[in-house]
């Protein structure tokens, strides 16, 4: 048994069970790649354990790069206003794109870099998350592949934070409200 964190209501999605959809989804992917070499980009730093783990079971050749924005501060909402902290050192320019998140929440920090990546005119962006909350979406945003849609619920683990803590947790578990109703 996997010990749960006292701040942590209760685990949404266990390791292993996102292992196993990580790694059908890594297959789904290879499968869309065949015969070319995105370049898959981490979207630091939510999304680093879910990218380490899919492109280890990817086999299709690839890039990898890296990229840090924010749209959402300390808090639990989004601001809409996206800023880049690092930008990517790959050139994308007729390249095959896939952006790595961790969760899409309201979609504006997906909707605004989508945006802003398809003006480097890369001959595809496709997104893949871990998460989805389609419930909060304040601006039209599809991924192409979710792992899992979830419940509007704050969600810690496996790379996703509050306020920097928890990334490390091997597991999604619900953050107990009042870690951040008090704050
Ligand atoms: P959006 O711009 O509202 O779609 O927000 C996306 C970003 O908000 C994600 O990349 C996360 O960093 C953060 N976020 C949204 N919901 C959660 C959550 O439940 N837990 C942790 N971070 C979240
Ligand atoms: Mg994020």
């Amino acid at each position: 048994m996997v010990e749960v964190h006292p701040n942590v209501e209760y685990v949404m999605l266990t390791g292993q069970q996102i292992t196993r959809r990580v790694k059908m989804v890594a297959k789904q992917l290879d499968k869309l790649y065949e015969g070319r070499k995105p370049v898959v980009v981490c979207i630091l730093k939510g999304s680093v354990i879910f990218f380490s783990d899919l492109i280890r079971n990817m086999k299709t050749p690839l890039t990898i790069d890296f990229m840090a924005v924010s749209s959402y501060g300390n808090g639990t909402k989004s601001t809409g206003e996206l800023t880049i902290k690092k930008d990517l050192a790959t050139d994308i320019k007729g390249r095959d794109v896939l952006i790595v998140e961790d969760i899409i929440d309201s979609g504006n920090t997906l909707y605004n870099l989508k945006k802003l990546l398809n003006a480097r005119a890369p001959a595809s962006v496709n997104i893949v998350t871990l998460l989805d909350k389609p419930e909060r979406r304040e601006v039209p945003m599809e991924p192409e592949y979710t792992c899992f849609v979830i419940e509007d619920e704050f969600v810690v683990g496996y790379g996703l934070d509050y306020a920097e803590e928890y990334r490390n947790l091997p597991y999604v578990g619900v953050l107990k409200r009042s870690v951040y109703e008090n704050a």
